[in-house]
């Protein structure tokens, strides 16, 4: 039985994506260009970031209104310090039914062949590890920070034998950088026990420089690949699932588009956000979050904070990619976005 929470577009919350850090150590030209995210960029304070005390709260008030799947995310996660005893912690909630919430984790998979036996132990049951190229000039060119791609594919490899599976992949594609990396890479993973999704490249933040143009439609990258090993829908698994699934004829496992630019998927969107410290976003393009840290700071009771909640969920009528080809330019520009690495995707 549901809670029957639903917020004015009749969608309900589901997941819960919660970023632990604004810190990542890679720099990618994408996300954290070493422009913006220089020597001397302010990150947020240790004081300012919600312990893993007050993380848990919210965890638990969602999970009584109907979240069933909990995502740590960054900048990258693994660098906050502890993140396995706060999977311990989340991994004790119960839903009202009284089953464990599902938990998940995005990453970059710098850290994952150290971790991911750590990560399992402490109750992780999945990774999405991201990787944009194979080709390892290319590679360190987009991370920015000299990483070596095989050492992200040894992480894949670590996470996979730790069982934190069933593993994703996701790849940025941005026209004229890494688009012809697209056959490359499903050929590399096809066959293998990894699912890699193809991500539309978004306009999140306002660091970027995000241009219609360096958008390459799911459309033509299911073309792409499909032209050299042929491709068949998958009907959608769970409802309001980010990626729209296809399947090799062959046998040869599956791939995903995730299409945010060009095919919207807003209708079916039942995630909320967390930011490291404590706003509560109910869209990942949000200009303002609702501020959570200072109703627990201030004493807020556990009925409170559901209370809260709820209310912010209830009103709820986001769908900034179905509106976003409405939008001028300078309107889009006029819009303050937050950064992805501080929302976490
Ligand atoms: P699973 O479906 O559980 O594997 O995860 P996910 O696709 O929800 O999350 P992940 O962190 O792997 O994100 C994949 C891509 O989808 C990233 O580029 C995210 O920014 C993007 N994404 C995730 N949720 C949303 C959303 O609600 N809206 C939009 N526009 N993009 C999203
Ligand atoms: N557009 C699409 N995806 C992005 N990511 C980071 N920045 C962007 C962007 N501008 C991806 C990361 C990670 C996920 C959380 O979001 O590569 O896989
Ligand atoms: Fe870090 Fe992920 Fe952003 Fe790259 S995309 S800079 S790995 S948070
Ligand atoms: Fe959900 Fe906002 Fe993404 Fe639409 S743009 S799918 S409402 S987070």
């Amino acid at each position: 039985a549901s809670t029957g929470l639903s917020d004015r577009l009749n969608r309900p919350l589901h997941d819960l994506r919660i970023s632990i850090t604004d810190r990542c150590n890679f720099r990618c030209v994408y996300c954290m260009p070493k422009t913006v995210f220089g020597r001397d960029y302010a990150f947020l304070d240790r004081s300012e970031l919600l312990s893993f005390e007050e993380i848990v709260r919210i965890a638990d008030a969602a999970a009584s209104l109907g979240v069933r799947k909990l995502r740590l995310t960054g900048g990258e996660p693994l660098l906050r310090r502890g993140v396995e005893d706060l999977i311990a912690r989340l991994a004790e909630l119960r839903t009202p039914e009284g089953d464990r919430l599902e938990i998940a984790l995005t990453t970059n998979g710098a850290a994952l062949g150290v971790k991911a036996q750590a990560l399992k132990d402490a109750g992780l049951d999945r990774v999405t590890v991201s990787i944009d190229s194979l080709d390892d000039a290319l590679f360190q060119r987009m991370n920015d920070v000299r990483f070596p791609v095989s050492r992200v594919l040894a992480g894949i490899d670590a996470a996979h034998a730790a069982g934190l599976g069933p593993i994703r992949l996701n790849m940025v594609v941005k026209r004229g950088l890494n688009d012809h990396e697209i056959v490359p890479m499903a050929e590399h993973f096809k066959g293998t026990p990894y699912t890699l999704r193809f991500i539309e490249y978004m306009d999140v933040g306002t660091t970027n420089g995000w241009a219609l143009d360096e958008v390459v439609p799911s459309a033509e990258i299911i073309e792409r690949i499909g032209a050299v090993h042929e491709l068949e829908p998958v009907d959608a698994g769970v409802p309001g699932e980010t990626a729209k699934r296809w399947r090799y004829v062959d046998g040869g496992g599956e791939i995903g588009v995730i299409s945010s630019v060009t095919n919207a998927f807003c209708g079916t969107c039942n995630r909320a956000r967390v930011s490291t410290e404590g706003k509560l976003f109910t869209c990942l393009f949000a200009t303002e979050g609702h501020d959570l840290r200072a109703l627990l700071r201030g004493g807020a009771t556990d009925a409170e904070l559901r209370a809260a909640l709820g209310g912010i969920w209830g009103a709820r009528d986001d769908r900034y990619s179905e509106v976003r080809s409405s939008l001028t330019p300078e309107l889009r520009e006029a819009r303050h976005r937050v950064e992805m690495s501080y929302i976490g995707g």
